[in-house]
């Protein structure tokens, strides 16, 4: 995966399409940091966060386990570093937004399905307004929202964090139980 230094990219030059700062919440810790911004220019997104941003290494873990193997985001272009070698962000091509609901895209909603099953992983965030057509192939942009399937009860019982759509809930649902059937000891 290409890395580009933090340092190199001219915020100053880009548009900015949102801005959380300081935006701090009780999820599953207290005190949690969810402030990030996204910026754009005429071919990439920019999307950049503190290093203690909560999603951090929820990103990391999606870039070496799911993205090098399943084809579902192929946004995706570099990953953005700091001096100290923390992932701070990362940079997608810009894409053509969808109204449709992104389990409707049979070929990328099997691909998040097998995903699932072979990493264990799952995306908790299918929503339209994280997915573009990038020449017509389906794509998540929004690429942080990735937990293991062992926390699937936690993250439903959390306000905060709410798995989207109902559909996709109920079928991690299903890999859940499966995988709490697979991992007890009686
Ligand atoms: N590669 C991209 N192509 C087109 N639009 C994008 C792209 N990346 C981000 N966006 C736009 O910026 C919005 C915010 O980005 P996102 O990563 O979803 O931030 P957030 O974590 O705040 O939801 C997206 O919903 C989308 O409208
Ligand atoms: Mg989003």
């Amino acid at each position: 995966m290409k890395k580009i230094h933090i340092k190199k990219i001219n915020i100053e030059k880009l548009n900015i399409i949102k801005s959380k700062s300081n935006h701090f919440i009780n999820g599953f810790s207290n005190n949690e940091n969810h402030s990030r911004s996204v910026y754009s220019d005429n071919k990439y997104f920019y999307k950049i966060w503190d290093k203690n941003y909560v999603y951090r290494e929820n990103f990391d873990i999606a870039v070496k386990k799911i993205f090098s193997k399943y084809n579902i985001a192929c946004s995706l272009y570099s990953v953005i570093v700091d001096e100290e070698g923390f992932t701070v962000g990362y940079i997608t091509k810009k894409g053509k937004p969808i109204s449709k609901c992104p389990m409707t895209y049979c070929n990328f909603f099997n691909l998040l399905k097998k995903s699932l099953a072979l990493s264990g992983y799952f995306y908790s965030d299918l929503v339209s307004s994280n997915v573009v057509l990038i020449n017509e192939e389906p794509s998540l942009i929004d690429l942080e929202s990735f937990y293991h399937i062992s926390l699937y009860d936690s993250l439903n019982n959390c306000n905060h964090e709410q798995i989207k759509p109902k559909e996709w809930s109920k079928f991690i649902k299903k890999e859940y139980d499966r995988y709490k059937n697979e991992n007890s000891n009686t």
